[in-house]
């Protein structure tokens, strides 16, 4: 798969390199892509601006802070056609009022709020909920020693998109539902940031639907 990379840093660094490791097309964007050249060479990605990450993933890895989302959509216009893979996170002391709101609106989760900021993509929720050291220290595992990914998405053929590319680095794509049900995945919420593997995850998951 063709996959552009916004916000290549923690995240985004960490998963683009997993992913031309195994043999995707990677293009790591920055608002400086001269800085992520030695970077990206070491595992033969390319490197560019976010508009050309745009054009050139079919799909697109979101991993920038959440208060920026609002001044990406007015640079870069619809996705229309892309897959898009929201890895945000609201935190209000790194990104101010907008995540207070998405916060408190109960009506919206955070990546329902990115699907609406651009309606034409495909818009699926994966790796907010992992921590960018485990995904790099546990990634390539195989069997039930992989850690749980959590995804939502509300298109079916997007979403196992995405679940390739979760298990193809070597993690248990743990399939929660639709968009709305990505609220167990957020900050705060049962699911996030506890890096179980897919039996743990799994049990853990019975046990809140209980
Ligand atoms: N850190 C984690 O373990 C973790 C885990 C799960 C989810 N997340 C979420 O993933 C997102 C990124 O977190 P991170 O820790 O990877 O952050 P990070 O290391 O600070 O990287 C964020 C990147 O976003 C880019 N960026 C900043 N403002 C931008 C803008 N206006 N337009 C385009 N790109 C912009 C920066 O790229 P340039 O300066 O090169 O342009 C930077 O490299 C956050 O929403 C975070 O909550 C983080």
């Amino acid at each position: 798969m063709k996959i552009g990379i916004i916000g290549s840093g923690n995240i985004g660094g960490t998963l683009g390199r997993h992913w031309a490791t195994v043999g995707h097309e990677v293009l790591f964007s920055s608002r400086n892509p001269e800085e992520l050249k030695s970077m990206a060479a070491k595992v033969n990605a390319q490197t560019g601006t976010v508009q050309e990450a745009v054009t050139f993933g079919d799909v697109i890895l979101l991993a920038i802070p959440f208060g920026k989302i609002p001044a990406l959509v007015q640079q870069v216009g619809r996705l229309d056609g892309k897959i898009l893979i929201d890895a945000t996170n609201p935190y209000p002391q790194r990104d101010g009022d907008i995540a207070r709101q998405i916060i408190e609106n109960k009506l919206q989760t955070a990546t329902e709020y990115v699907a609406s900021q651009f309606p034409g993509a495909h818009t699926i929720k994966a790796f907010n909920s992992i921590y960018y050291k485990v995904l790099e220290e546990m990634a390539f595992r195989s069997g039930d020693q992989r850690i749980a990914v959590q995804v939502c998405g509300d298109d079916f053929q997007a979403k196992q998109m995405v679940i390739q590319l979760i298990e193809a680095i070597g993690f248990a794509a743990q399939d929660i539902g639709n968009l709305a049900s990505g609220v167990i995945f957020e900050p705060n919420a049962p699911l996030y940031n506890k890096n179980l593997t897919i039996t743990e995850a799994d049990a853990l998951l019975l046990q809140l639907a209980a």
